[in-house]
């Protein structure tokens, strides 16, 4: 069976589902940013601040270049790795691309309360959000399913994307 990749934007639920769904398949969790984090020696907020979002977007390929060879995984991505090319072709190669979709203002709700995130650091949030899903949108629609979260638990899209699977094997 192929790695199943997780891809959305952010608060979508990619970490909460593939926590779940790693478990139901039986599969390893990778998630991209902890690995950054762990490969950097420091935080996603501290890159981006110190380094910038071109040099986090290339450390970001070169760890999903590297992932992308493993097996029997479930790979959370970050909510801007669906923007390169090349990310994409790498996950592709061996994995099942999973987009998990929420509302704008869901998605405020879902990341208001956690400093993680340095694009959503802004007096308007909501206007980024925005912003940021109507420029990304079709990357993320070149997914092979895309999953509505919007009023479902993150238990219901785990089950939901393995009866998807299942009903295309
Ligand atoms: C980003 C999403 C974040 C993280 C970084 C940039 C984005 O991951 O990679 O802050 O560009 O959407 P999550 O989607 O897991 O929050």
């Amino acid at each position: 069976m192929k790695n199943i990749v997780l891809t959305g934007f952010m608060g979508t639920g990619k970490t909460a589902v593939g926590k779940i769904l790693s478990q139901r398949l039986g599969f390893s969790l990778v998630d991209v940013d902890t690995e950054i984090e762990r490969e950097q020696d420091t935080t996603i907020t501290d890159i981006f601040k110190r380094l910038g979002e071109p040099v986090f977007r290339d450390i970001e390929s070169a760890i999903i270049k590297k992932l992308s060879s493993l097996k029997n995984v479930v790979l959370s991505t970050g909510g801007g790795a669906v923007l390169r090319a090349e990310n994409m072709d790498a996950l592709r190669k061996n994995g099942i691309i999973v987009c998990l979709t929420a509302s704008p203002e869901v998605i405020l709700r879902r990341t208001s309360s956690n400093k993680d995130r340095p694009l959503l650091q802004t007096d308007n949030p909501l206007q980024k959000i925005n912003e940021l899903y109507t420029f990304r949108k079709p990357y993320y629609d070149a997914a092979d399913l895309i999953i509505d979260t919007d009023d479902m638990s993150p238990l219901q899209v785990a089950e939901e994307i393995i009866r998807a699977i299942d009903s295309k094997e």
